[in-house]
């Protein structure tokens, strides 16, 4: 593996009914037609990367059923290394989602084969880990495997981005310490910002106070990642590298037709581009456009753009 993009997360059947408004517990809504999608926020972010020009590995399990060799040939066209994909038996992860009206998603993921990745299978990843100029990582595996994966980048010098979905996760003190970036959005910076006794005053502060505060410290005063990303979707995007100052990243003004993974077209590119050498001021920018991009079109990695198709900032 050459110096690029690994991605280390889960992979997902993504089974899609656009519906005029979410059911509420006990109710029956009727949608339209079932579309099933390659997705996982881990194959997401590597589809992303790849369709942006990345050279891009991706490390995970899928199951033993049609969804596995499905998601792994998907993986393959767009250009993903897959040599780093297991199978067990089993299902693999599935998400059951549904779009409203407004482009809104609710989704229910059964993790399968996603929830097998244990930290055992980490080692096997060190060379990969190693030689990867960005490793990153989100929460649809066990929470174990991305502390242990992350410490042994630490240990090799690999940079570590994490975005903290689906949260929260009150991580270990030295695993907060390697985020270089943590990428959260509002909801996930509500739960990464909230200290013992202060919940409440959290949720009136401003999205610029509330990303000072996780980089002042979380749960614990040294529990502080090296840099923050603080997602706004349409608003665009709030960062802050080190002891710097919050840079506030405005988004291209797009419609929404499906936000569905947008966060993850944002974050592979982020990921990508810092991969590259990018500041992550200018890794921001470009993952705006492709977070933008993404939410013009249903479903996840299909609305995810090439090039010649970002919006300009
Ligand atoms: O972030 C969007 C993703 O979340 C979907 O692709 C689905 O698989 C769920 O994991
Ligand atoms: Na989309």
């Amino acid at each position: 593996h050459e110096a690029g993009l690994l991605v280390v997360g889960s992979v997902n059947a993504d089974l899609v009914v656009r519906v005029p408004r979410h059911p509420r517990p006990g109710e029956t809504v009727l949608g339209g037609d079932l579309a099933v999608h390659p997705g996982g926020k881990g194959a997401n972010q590597a589809v992303a990367a790849a369709r942006l020009g990345a050279q891009v590995a991706f490390a995970g399990r899928v199951g033993s059923d049609a969804h596995g060799s499905m998601l792994v040939d998907g993986l393959r066209r767009d250009g993903v290394d897959v040599s780093l994909v297991g199978t067990e038996p089993g299902p693999s992860g599935v998400a059951l989602i549904t779009v409203d009206g407004r482009g809104e998603n609710a989704i229910t993921v059964s993790p399968g084969a996603n929830g097998r990745l244990g930290p055992d299978a980490a080692e096997a990843l060190e060379p990969a880990l190693r030689a990867a100029a960005v490793v990153s990582l989100q929460l649809e595996i066990p929470h174990e495997t991305v502390a242990e994966i992350m410490r042994r980048c630490g240990r090799a010098g690999t940079r570590v981005v994490l975005n903290l979905s689906p949260g929260p996760w009150a991580a270990p003190t030295d695993v907060w310490r390697l985020c270089d970036p943590l990428v959260v959005n509002e909801h996930e910076a509500l739960d990464a910002a909230a200290r013992p006794g202060d919940g409440t005053a959290e949720s009136a502060l401003a999205p610029v106070d509330r990303a000072r505060r996780i980089m002042r410290g979380t749960h614990a005063v040294d529990a502080r990642p090296r840099s923050l990303v603080l997602t706004l979707g349409a608003a665009g995007a709030i960062c802050i590298d080190g002891d710097g100052e919050p840079a506030h990243v405005p988004a291209p003004a797009v419609e929404a037709v499906d936000t569905t993974g947008a966060g993850d077209a944002f974050t592979g590119a982020l990921a990508w581009r810092l991969a590259c050498g990018d500041s992550l001021l200018d890794a921001v920018r470009y993952a705006v456009r492709a977070g933008a991009a993404a939410v013009t079109a249903e479903g996840a990695q299909p609305s995810y753009p090439t090039p010649d198709r970002l919006p300009l900032l």
